[in-house]
């Protein structure tokens, strides 16, 4: 086999390209390119492996019958290569069955592809990826993993299309907060829990002298002087501040470390300080920004989007002015196409007024905000604030103890260490998959049962698919020594092989589409049912006892169901052990 980058063109946009064509003869005087015109995955496969729905919106638009149009498209395509069947249905559906020998060919190149078919369409092009941005002196508790799961799983999609990413730590690292802390810490530090426990113990000077503050104008007071004297630059105020950083990215840094997460930058918003006048004065200068009870505020009743203010009553910036003096700053050092912000669902309105803002001052750059529902327990919310805390460690921990007892009751004679190394891929799994595999803007109930069963959409599972593949290929090599399947061609002999053979060549689509619509559990859903098509594959037609070619043909099948799990499992930052 001889490994190649280069991949085939999608075979779903041959086909659009193929379909324009035929739309543009059958509705000649109109004069259109027809882009909107595309082929996607059959909904049914009972009708065809592609579909082509743009008869209708067309027709609608012409005052035609979709039908007709679809039938004289289907008419004026002519023969394509890879086509054996274009049948209209329904109200005007276009359905497309491939000929078997091109689906094994776009198989075949696969799997002569270190990148599975997965085409290069991020070479070029950069993409700021917003992600994780716990805030320092509070610890990352659960609501953080979704952010750093779901921004570390798109992180991943777009590099293997081939994007420049740009991955930033936003880091809540400035801020009222700060004046709290410090006036706590004087007085409420506990220097031994300080050591031990760094952030745990910072929280806990915060919360105290939070509740001071409340009761206390005295206290409230003193707290806003040492924010005073923080932002002037006061040496003393600002060695602590070092300090409450360093040891929460110490903290944050060992949970990367457990989710395999990296980072290229973290700039806090305290690295865009310098840039907030600069951001008012452009927004004087547009007439964007208008005093507003002593505040400094942008109207955006066109946007239909209440006020956005940009400078307090009291002279100080806040989140907004950070985030628009962080946009102006990626825009001119990393000119990205996109940048995606990973946050929970109550950030909606502020990242509304942001893009809104962008626009206004003319930043053209693709802003995406993508939200998710906070994750809970049956019993209520996982959060800080709301006393029910559960801690990304306590979490990982559980997840991690929890597989241990899996895998001693599935391998019982491993050694310990190996065991213990299984657990750990599949317990921090099981809780990835569990979050990613669900549509994000959906409220999670994140049971134990749930995200570590094996026998339903879980990572776990997953994960006992792949493991339980590999060992098919290790049986052929123990039965036929030396003989390499590949040198047997592939050949689809029965529908569920067919089945297996389109949703395999579903992979590189899957991987596109998932990145451009942000949504990691696109490509969590292709790899569930590829592992259920896989798994009645196995059930129905014999494998090791087939004759030979046809054997060798499913061994190379099995092959490439394997390589793709483990590369879909991949881009989801879960890790694919060979024995579970
Ligand atoms: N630190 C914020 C929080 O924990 C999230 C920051 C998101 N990113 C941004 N550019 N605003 O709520």
């Amino acid at each position: 086999m001889q490994p190649t980058e280069s991949s085939a063109p999608l075979l779903n946009d041959t086909l659009s390209v193929w379909m324009r064509d035929a739309f543009r003869k059958a509705l000649a005087p109109v004069e259109d390119d027809f882009a909107s015109v595309d082929v996607v995955v059959a909904a049914n496969p009972e009708f065809g492996d592609f579909q082509c729905n743009a008869a209708l919106p067309l027709a609608k638009l012409l005052r035609q019958s979709p039908r007709k149009v679809a039938e004289a498209v289907v008419a004026l395509a002519g023969e394509h290569p890879c086509v054996a069947k274009l049948e209209v249905a329904g109200p005007g559906f276009i359905n497309v069955t491939l000929h078997n020998a091109a689906l094994v060919e776009y198989l075949v190149r696969m799997e002569q592809s270190d990148a599975l078919g997965v085409p290069q369409v991020g070479a070029g092009r950069t993409v700021v990826l917003d992600y994780s941005s716990p805030n320092v002196a509070k610890p990352m508790h659960i609501g953080h993993i979704r952010s750093t799961i779901i921004g570390s799983a798109l992180d991943r999609l777009h590099r293997r299309l081939g994007y420049r990413v740009v991955a930033d730590n936003h880091i809540g690292d400035w801020g009222t907060q700060f004046g709290i802390l410090i006036k706590g810490y004087h007085h409420f530090v506990d220097q031994e829990k300080l050591r031990e426990r760094p952030v745990e113990e910072l929280e806990r000077i915060y919360v105290k002298s939070y509740e001071q503050s409340k009761a206390d104008p005295a206290w409230l007071d003193a707290c806003r002087q040492e924010l005073v004297k923080l932002q002037a630059g006061d040496a003393d105020n600002h060695q602590l501040w070092v300090q409450f950083v360093q040891w929460s990215m110490t903290e944050f840094e060992r949970m990367y470390a457990r989710l395999g997460v990296r980072f290229d930058f973290v700039r806090g918003e305290s690295y865009y300080n310098d840039k907030l006048p600069g951001v008012l004065a452009l927004l004087g200068e547009r007439g964007l920004a208008r005093e507003s009870e002593g505040a400094q505020v942008v109207f955006l009743e066109e946007e239909g989007l209440p006020v956005c203010i940009v400078r307090k009553r009291d002279g100080a910036f806040n989140y907004a002015t950070t985030d628009l003096a962080t946009v102006q700053s990626r825009v001119a050092e990393f000119k990205p196409e996109k940048i995606v912000y990973v946050t929970d669902e109550r950030q909606q309105l502020h990242f509304r007024q942001i893009i809104a803002i962008c626009r206004r001052i003319g930043i053209t750059t693709d802003l995406q905000h993508v939200w998710f529902g906070l994750m809970r327990l049956p019993e209520g919310t996982f959060s800080t604030r709301q006393g029910n805390v559960i801690r990304l460690e306590s979490l990982l921990d559980e997840a991690e103890s929890r597989a241990l007892a899996i895998v001693q009751a599935s391998s019982p004679q491993m050694e310990p260490a190996k065991q213990r190394e299984i657990a750990r891929a599949v317990g921090i799994g099981a809780v990835k998959y569990a979050d990613l595999s669900q549509n994000p803007q959906t409220q999670i109930v994140f049971t134990w049962d749930k995200a570590l069963a094996l026998d339903g959409n879980s990572g776990p599972y997953l994960q006992y698919a792949y493991a339980r593949i590999a060992s098919v290929r290790d049986k052929y090599a123990e039965r036929h020594p030396g003989q390499d399947p590949e040198t047997f061609p592939l050949q689809i002999t029965e529908p569920i092989e067919r089945t297996l053979a389109v949703t395999l060549s579903r992979f590189p689509e899957t991987i596109v589409r998932a990145a451009a619509a942000s949504r990691p559990s696109i490509v969590a859903d292709y790899l569930f049912d590829l592992s259920k098509t896989y798994s009645s594959f196995y059930q129905n037609v014999p494998f090791l006892k087939a004759p030979e070619g046809i054997r060798e043909s499913r061994v190379r099948l099995c092959g490439l169901v394997a390589r793709v799990l483990r590369a879909g499992l991949d881009l989801l930052g879960i890790e694919t052990p060979e024995r579970i």
